[in-house]
């Protein structure tokens, strides 16, 4: 199956062994197809099928974890290039170890399903990269190489690190150069599913592979953890043009720089053909589409946790497992006050959730997500199968054709209790695409504006800011705020303690009210992570002064 490239010397072993237990993991999966996702009635609906994420990853279950870091662990010989790290300010406390971690950056071809086969952009030569999992507290050092002929940067998204680590070019500093080096290190916080992913040239690097889960475990481990869990990084592809993928282009016909102008400055005049939205055709997880995703195998009776993360370059995704239901334990890798059981959960680009469900219906059940802007009834795709151990050679079942499914919304979520007045709010008004007469249809704004004329967010050190969102565009802006968490305090101007975020999703005409402490001075990012949007000019600057 998959083979990994091996920057890694002798470790290379360690990580193929645990990419195929992710592997496996990943097809597990799979469940459902929530043929009736009831087009419910008119937009009033908070989330229902909008939030559309993906959930690749879910791939590495403990035993594919476990492998992962102790891949990470034998870096220790790796000598830091002096190079590249810049100065920055003294890392916080921790109690932590430090765990290093290496990765290469170049490009393979990628098998997303036999016959299928995509010109990819590759962490260790593998879409997606491995999964890195450290403790809550550690200080994480990641030597990234950077083998193309172009820029990148890592980013470490819903990790709060400082600004220098951040991975955005200009703000973070310069781009790791063709041939360069540069070593990442911050220290894991807060606990909880985070992901990393290129910062530059973002539709083409990172919508071309270049994404991998990062998760943060607890340093107190509750007494309920599960007894299994898997985690699903979703992902999709142009294949049907011969595999002239979404991206990929060939070096030179982005001369090698469109990265700066297209990733950071959106808009420019070179970018509108890139800004048209891919026609996907391939959807996967871990980088497999089905039915190539080995299964996820469960114990008949067995509490499993999938890690969902929706990877994906422009589409909100729907999850359900047919013959289960899932509780939502986390959202954003940070825990809900109080669990909720639904039928489905919608995620957003960016976005991640927990969920746990109980293996009380022996049998193999399909992994599923719903794909609401695929056409006017949304469209199922297949992920990959959970299949419970003793039922390998059953046949794969979906949901009912009737199945009315209750779907989560963020309404449904609860976080701590909120402080009842901020400092400062800004309101933002996210439109563009078929709104903007006389603009085009790529152009995507902030209060009229696209990036860099956006409004920029002007914050004290010590401040509670809130943003007022409000979607007044046709389709989602999954938003999310670099190296800060938030937490959603009022739906539709009706007052919540929501839960902490760094990723939330309006849809058609949602107002959300999302709050932050500045406290991690910077200047930070703040975008939709539709990778289209963001490229068009919606994304707008949080500074301090
Ligand atoms: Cu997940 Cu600005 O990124
Ligand atoms: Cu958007």
């Amino acid at each position: 199956m998959i083979d990994p490239v091996g920057t890694l010397g002798d470790q290379g072993w360690l990580i193929s062994a645990s990419w195929l237990l992710v592997a496996l993991g990943v097809g597990l999966l799979l469940v459902w197809s929530l043929r009736r996702f009831g087009r419910s009635s008119g937009s009033t609906r908070p989330d229902a099928a909008a939030v559309t994420g993906g959930l690749v990853a879910l791939a590495l279950g403990l035993a594919g974890v476990s492998f992962a870091a102790a891949g990470a662990v034998p870096f220790l010989g790796n000598t830091r290039p002096a190079a590249a790290q810049p100065a920055s300010a003294p890392l916080p406390q921790t109690d932590g170890q430090v765990r290093q971690f290496q990765l290469t950056v170049g490009r393979t071809h990628w098998e997303l399903a036999p016959g299928k086969v995509v010109d990819a952009y590759a962490y260790n030569g593998q879409v997606p990269g491995p999964e890195l999992r450290v403790i809550e507290g550690d200080t994480v050092r990641v030597t990234v190489k950077n083998e193309l002929s172009e820029p990148t940067t890592v980013h470490w998204h819903g990790v709060d690190v400082p600004v220098a680590m951040d991975g955005v070019p200009d703000t973070s500093g310069p781009p790791i150069a063709p041939g360069g080096t540069f070593t990442y290190e911050f220290v894991a916080t807060p606990a909880g599913t985070r992901w990393y992913h290129a910062h530059f040239d973002e539709l083409n690097q990172q919508g071309g592979g270049l994404t991998g889960a990062l998760v943060i475990e607890p340093r107190d481990q509750p007494s309920t953890k599960p007894d299994r869990e898997y985690t699903l990084l979703t992902g999709e592809w142009v294949t049907a043009a011969g595999n002239q993928a979404l991206a990929v282009p060939t070096p030179s016909a982005t001369g090698g720089m469109a990265g700066m102008g297209g990733g950071m400055m959106g808009n420019g005049g070179g970018m509108s053909s890139a800004s048209a939205r891919p026609l996907f055709d391939t959807f996967t997880v871990n980088g497999k589409a089905y039915p190539s995703a080995a299964p996820l195998v469960v114990s008949q009776g067995e509490r499993v946790r999938l890690r969902l993360i929706n990877a994906s370059a422009t589409d909100t995704q729907v999850f359900a497992l047919a013959g289960h239901r899932l509780t939502v334990t986390h959202s954003d890798g940070n825990p809900l006050a109080k669990p909720v059981d639904v039928d489905a959960v919608p995620l957003g680009v960016g976005e991640r959730a927990d969920v746990e469900f109980v293996a009380d219906n022996p049998g193999r059940w399909k992994l599923e997500a719903l794909m609401p802007a695929l056409s006017d009834q949304g469209q199922m795709v297949d992920l990959t199968d959970i299949v419970y151990e003793g039922h390998q050679g059953d046949a794969a079942r979906d949901f009912p054709a009737d199945a009315r499914l209750r779907i989560a919304s963020y309404a449904d979520f609860s976080g701590p209790p909120h402080p009842a007045a901020p400092d400062r709010t800004y309101e933002l008004t996210l439109s563009g695409g078929m709104m903007m007469m006389g603009m085009g249809s790529d152009a995507w704004t902030i209060n009229g504006r696209s990036y860099p004329d956006t409004p920029p967010i002007d914050v004290k050190v010590g401040q509670r800011i809130r943003l007022r969102l409000f979607n007044m565009s046709m389709e989602d802006h999954p938003m999310h705020l670099h190296g800060h968490t938030f937490q959603l305090v009022a739906v539709n101007g009706r007052s919540v303690d929501g839960p902490l975020k760094d990723t939330i999703t309006l849809r058609h005409m949602e107002q959300y009210d999302i709050e932050f402490v500045a406290d991690n001075p910077g200047t930070w990012l703040f975008h939709c992570h539709n990778l289209v949007h963001m490229m068009g000019g919606l994304m707008t600057q949080v500074r301090y002064s």
